[in-house]
């Protein structure tokens, strides 16, 4: 390769290199502009038909949660303590009582103490002791379209009056 050419190779191999940084940004700012897409695993989960259920409290070990059914309407309580998130133990009420939350009824058959560090929670999920900074999750239940089964949404955290009527 005489002085020339050699001059026009590296000329060119420096445009191409700028070219190529240019299109690497170019992508990168493209990408930016897209939706950001997870691909974690889905947070809905199935539980089953909800004649499954029968009246009172039903606790689902994998996904750490209460289900409650009153006649024909459902709840979902979560059972991660709000402190450092060990499970908490439902404990039956000597007799169920009827209290007003967020205008709506509802009747509580148990309260919920945690073994790790003592805190306790009313009925529907209220902190009242112990180092629990803030109350029990609630989640979102509807029923699947497709198949008739209850379905929690464990990313869709709802108010304490949310209730599901089958
Ligand atoms: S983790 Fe429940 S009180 Fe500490």
């Amino acid at each position: 390769m005489g002085g020339t050419d050699r001059r026009d190779f590296l000329i060119k191999l420096g445009t191409g290199a700028g070219a190529c940084a240019l299109g690497a940004q170019g992508v990168a700012s493209l990408r930016s502009l897209a939706p950001n897409v997870s691909y974690d695993a889905p947070t809905t989960v199935k539980l089953g038909p909800p004649a499954e259920f029968s009246d009172g409290l039903k606790f689902l070990a994998d996904e750490r949660l209460f289900i409650f059914r009153n006649g024909n309407t459902f709840h979902a309580v979560s059972a991660v303590c709000t402190h450092l998130g060990c499970t908490v133990r439902a404990e039956a009420l000597p007799k169920p009582e009827t209290v007003d939350v967020g205008g709506s009824p509802l009747q509580l058959t148990h309260q919920f103490s945690c073994p790790c560090h003592g805190s306790h929670y009313t009925g529907d999920g209220v902190n009242t002791s112990g180092p629990a900074p803030k109350p029990l999750s609630w989640y979102r239940l509807s029923v699947a379209a497709d198949d008739g089964q209850l379905v929690v949404d464990l990313a869709e955290e709802v108010g304490r009056d949310f209730r599901l009527t089958v």
